[in-house]
């Protein structure tokens, strides 16, 4: 039951709407003529309970469901295995046979995570996956449940989330800053910030698309333009924030990923290339520098 162009609105579903894109997502799609987004938290909808996902698409019988939830401490992963799995395998395994049985396709969200990162040039939809830990295994896992379980599935991979909420690695940095004089940053991992708005953006534009009927069913990658370093990341954060706060930190000092003791291992390349976005939907990617002067903008209250 894909919307037509013609039905006066469609009914998204989203998951983990209180996360960094679900919320994003909701708020954007709250605005958008033609759509109506439902958005359920964890507590309002576990989807690791099949029962639980089961009786909730069938109470709303949504147009699509939209999965932005998902377990992503990589750290923590390592110690919460069964846990990691349960989110970010079994969840999306509910939600892709609820999905199948009443013909509701499903786009989900992937990472960067489920490869181990050794090209430096970037990543494919089409190059093998090699996840390196427990996040990127489960991810990898949760994605092949997916397209057994529902082929009217669409599956985005996005790498290095920022937003001005939840958890990430720009609030991090900045909540460091402003206690430490030096601070640490990996010089030698590579990748593309992405702001959760931009992916929001991105999956707005997909399901418009997809209400045209149109059959694009797949994996694709999406992340913000600009390869940088987590170094490099770091630096400009610090000189946005600095427009509006004076910090306590006094040194960025480059550092080999080894040096900070990290408990999963991290792929040394999250570079994703997102050609296939782009011409399949004409989706181009955004650059990471001007969303983070926008999100800085939100964190002092001047969005
Ligand atoms: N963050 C990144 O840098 C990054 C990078 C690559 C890919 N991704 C992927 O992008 C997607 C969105 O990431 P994000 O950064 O927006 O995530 P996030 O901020 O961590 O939000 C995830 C949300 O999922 C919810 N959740 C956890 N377990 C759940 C369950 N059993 N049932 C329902 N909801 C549950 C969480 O609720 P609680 O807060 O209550 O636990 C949280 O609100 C995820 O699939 C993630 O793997 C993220």
């Amino acid at each position: 039951m894909v919307a037509s162009a013609y039905t006066t609105s469609a009914k998204v579903l989203v998951l983990g709407a209180a996360g960094q894109v679900g919320h994003a997502l909701v708020e954007l799609l709250e605005k958008s003529p033609g759509i109506e987004p439902i958005g359920f938290t964890r507590r309002q909808m576990d989807i690791t309970s099949a029962d639980a996902v089961r009786q909730q698409l069938e109470k709303h019988l949504p147009d699509y469901v939209v999965n932005c939830a998902g377990f992503n401490r990589v750290d923590a992963a390592e110690r919460q295995v069964d846990e990691a799995f349960a989110v970010n395998r079994d969840g999306p395994a509910n939600l892709a046979t609820a999905c199948a049985a009443l013909s509701i396709p499903l786009l989900h969200l992937s990472s960067d995570y489920v490869f181990d990162g050794h090209y430096a040039s970037g990543y494919s939809e089409g190059d093998d996956p090699a996840p390196l830990g427990t996040y990127g295994r489960s991810k990898w896992e949760g994605e092949e449940k997916v397209r057994q379980l529902q082929p009217q599935h669409l599956i985005l991979r996005v790498s290095w989330i920022f937003s001005a909420r939840g958890h990430n690695f720009l609030l991090r940095m900045l909540e460091q800053a402003r206690q430490e004089k030096e601070i640490e940053a990996a010089d030698d991992r590579r990748g593309c910030p992405t702001s959760a708005d931009d992916v929001a953006r991105v999956i707005l534009a997909i399901l418009r698309q997809l209400t045209c009927g149109i059959d694009v069913w797949g994996t694709y990658h999406y992340c913000g333009a600009e390869i940088t370093t987590r170094y490099g990341f770091s630096e400009a954060i610090l000189a946005a924030v600095r427009q509006y706060e004076e910090l306590e930190v006094e040194t960025l000092k480059a550092v080999s990923t080894a040096d900070l003791h990290p408990l999963a291992e991290r792929p040394a390349s999250s570079v994703l290339k997102c050609r296939k976005l782009l011409s399949t939907f004409g989706i181009r990617q955004r650059p990471w520098r001007s969303e983070l002067q926008r999100v800085i903008r939100e964190i002092y209250g001047e969005s």
